[in-house]
């Protein structure tokens, strides 16, 4: 089969891990979440006690950093150095640091650089049934993978996505939970808004909205966005 590259972008709380990770098992297609990458260079930066406001020393880091990647939908691995930090980058301390680092140009186009290769690989190499991959982040439909076959930005209401960011960081969505994420959602998506534009779809990016969608109806929409321009 032809290779089949599907970009998908969206903010913080809008499923587009989930939804990416489920839409590339049953495409048969490989899983690459770019976000992870950001978070892993802002564990990395962290580890080796640099300064995440010196910005020439992080993206010195950057530059040499030993990241490995798995693309398998159904076990996404990060490891930096052998270590494996796939749980470590989800803590709150990483996702209240890790816009510092995203927004270091020079870190982006480290990371754009090495996002791209991995993207040519799984359209070269076939994955399992299919060959191919859905990359999934803040710029993927317009930075990184612009010549993408398919491209979606995948969004939610605030309260949406704050509910929802609540519900998988503290258990429940009650006005305190929801509270304590604003800092997450609100403040992360605004600083990584000044460099990537995934609040609204740029040209030829198909919007999905989840904000009244449950998981399997936002995968059921992506699917028919990829039979329907892919
Ligand atoms: O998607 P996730 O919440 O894991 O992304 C973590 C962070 O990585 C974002 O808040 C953003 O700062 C950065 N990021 C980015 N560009 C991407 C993907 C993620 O700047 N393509």
């Amino acid at each position: 089969a032809r290779p089949l590259v599907v970009a998908l972008d969206g903010p913080s709380g809008s499923g587009k891990s989930s939804v990416s990770r489920q839409v590339a098992s049953r495409l048969g297609l490989a899983y690459l979440d770019t976000g992870a990458m950001y978070r892993a260079a802002t564990w990395w930066c962290v580890h080796q006690g640099v300064d995440l406001t010196d910005q020439p020393a992080v993206a010195a880091l950057v530059a040499s950093m030993p990241l490995e990647i798995g693309v398998d939908p159904s076990d996404p691995t990060v490891h930096v150095d052998g270590t494996d930090i796939a749980e470590a980058i989800r803590d709150s301390s990483i996702s209240t640091a890790v816009s510092a680092v995203a927004t270091n140009l020079e870190v982006r186009a480290e990371l754009r650089r090495r996002q791209r290769e991995l993207i040519d690989v799984e359209r070269t190499a076939g994955f399992s049934g299919g060959v191919g991959v859905v990359a999934e982040g803040r710029d993927i439909t317009t930075v990184v993978a612009p010549d993408a076959d398919v491209r979606v930005l995948l969004t939610a209401s605030e309260e949406a996505r704050l509910a929802r960011r609540a519900k998988d960081v503290h258990g429940d969505a009650d006005a305190s939970s929801v509270e304590a994420t604003r800092d997450q959602v609100v403040r992360r998506d605004r600083d990584d808004s000044t460099v990537s534009q995934f609040l609204v779809a740029a040209d030829g990016v198909v919007t999905v909205d989840s904000s009244d969608l449950d998981f399997e109806q936002t995968v059921q929409a992506v699917l028919e966005v990829v039979e329907r321009t892919g």
